[in-house]
């Protein structure tokens, strides 16, 4: 089934099982390698996405509920040739070890940023608890979220 939707802000058209995981199409079709795959049953956040600016697990959505809708990954936030504030603030700050839940970290708090630009310490952790990291201990990646919000507010014309 050809499934259109916006991926990333361009139109994208695909040809895949409405019932495959939008983790293996993103994936494998795709190539977007940045999502990526931790316990598959929705428990460890490693393959959030933006599915209409909202934070999902890819590996629980179905390719056909992408019909009609917006797909973000963590490609769509920068390139490594022009780091988004929040990557930026994860290399400055310390925030990825491993790497593997980075991605959807990167993703849960690109959406608590646009919701909440000035979040506080209990809006951070909550809003990335659904993301679970094995190395960082989350302090620097809560202070890498801080970060980012303070860079992107003095970024935006005054
Ligand atoms: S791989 Fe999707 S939540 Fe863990
Ligand atoms: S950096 Fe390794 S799991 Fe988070």
């Amino acid at each position: 089934m050809n499934v259109r939707f916006v991926l990333n802000g361009k139109p994208a058209a695909v040809d895949a099982p409405p019932a495959a995981r939008l983790l293996d199409v993103l994936r494998g079709a795709l190539g977007l390698t940045g999502t990526k795959e931790g316990c598959g049953e929705g428990e460890c956040g490693s393959c959030t996405v933006l599915l209409d600016g909202a934070p999902v697990n890819a590996c629980l959505v179905l390719f056909g509920q992408v019909e009609g809708r917006a797909v973000t990954t963590v490609e769509g936030l920068g390139d490594p040739a022009q780091l988004s504030p929040l990557q930026e603030a994860f290399v400055k700050e310390g925030g990825a070890q491993c790497g593997i839940c980075t991605p959807g970290f990167l993703v849960s708090a690109e959406a608590l940023l646009a919701a909440i630009p000035q979040p506080g310490e209990t809006d951070i952790r909550e809003a990335l608890a659904g993301n679970l990291c094995r190395c960082t201990g989350y302090q620097r990646i809560v202070e890498a979220v801080r970060a980012a919000a303070k860079e992107r507010t003095s970024r935006e014309p005054g």
